[in-house]
C-alpha cells in the first residue's frame, strides 16, 4: 500500500529516533501506512500526505539534518499536513516550562510560519552521560540539563494518537 505518512527525525544519540519510532508505531496501529526515517535519508517527499518532523535539541538548536530538511522541503511541506516536535528537556515537570516556553529554534520561525504546522510539541529527552565526550559533558553543565531518561511515552503516544485521529478525519487510512 502507498505510504501516507512520514516521520522524519534528527538524533545524535538515539533518544529522538526512539520517539520517532514510537510515533510511527502508533500511526501504523491506527491503520496509517507510515515510514520512519532519519531526516537526511528521506528521498521524494511528495508521495506523503502528512509529515512529522522531530529533532533533538542541543544548546538551543535543532540538529542540522532537521534544519536542512525543513528548509530544503519548505515548498512541499507547505502543501502537506505537518507536525513538528523538539525532544530535549530533561528533568521533572512540564517540558515546555523546563525550557521557559521554547518550542523550536527562533531562526526557523519564518520557514515554520510558511509551512504552517498543525502543532509543535516539546517532549522530554534522555541524557546518557556515558555516551558524551568531554566537550559535550562541559556543554551539558552549561545548559544545566539533568542526566537520565525522562522521555514520557504516554505524552508521545497521546500526541501521536491525536495526529492519527486528525489524519483519519482528513480521509487518510
Ligand atoms: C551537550 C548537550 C546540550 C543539550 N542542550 C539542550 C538544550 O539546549 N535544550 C534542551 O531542551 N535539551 C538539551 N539537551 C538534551 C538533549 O536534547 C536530550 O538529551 C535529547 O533527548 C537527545 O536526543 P538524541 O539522543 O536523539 O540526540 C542537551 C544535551 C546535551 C548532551
Amino acid at each position: 500500500m502507498e505510504k501516507q505518512v512520514l516521520v522524519a527525525y534528527a538524533t545524535k544519540y538515539g533518544a529522538t529516533a526512539e520517539i520517532a519510532e514510537k510515533i510511527g508505531q502508533v500511526l501504523r496501529q491506527a491503520g496509517l501506512p507510515t515510514d520512519v526515517l532519519p531526516a537526511d535519508r528521506v528521498g521524494d517527499l511528495s508521495a506523503y500526505k502528512a509529515v512529522v518532523v522531530g529533532s533533538a535539541v542541543y544548546i538551543g538548536r535543532w540538529r542540522k539534518e532537521a534544519v536542512k530538511f525543513v528548509e530544503a522541503n519548505e515548498t512541499v511541506l507547505a502543501e502537506q499536513l505537518v507536525w513538528l516536535f523538539s525532544s530535549g528537556p530533561t528533568g521533572e515537570g512540564d517540558p515546555v516550562e523546563l525550557v521557559q516556553g521554547w518550542r523550536f529554534p527562533k531562526k526557523l520561525q519564518p520557514v515554520i510560519d510558511r509551512i504552517g504546522p498543525r502543532d509543535i510539541a516539546v517532549f522530554h529527552g534522555a541524557v546518557d552521560v556515558g555516551k558524551l565526550n568531554f566537550i559535550q559533558k562541559w556543554a551539558l553543565k552549561n545548559v544545566k540539563a539533568p542526566v537520565g531518561d525522562f522521555r514520557d511515552w504516554e505524552a508521545i503516544t497521546s500526541w501521536a494518537t491525536a495526529i492519527a485521529a486528525e489524519l483519519k478525519g482528513a480521509g487518510l487510512a
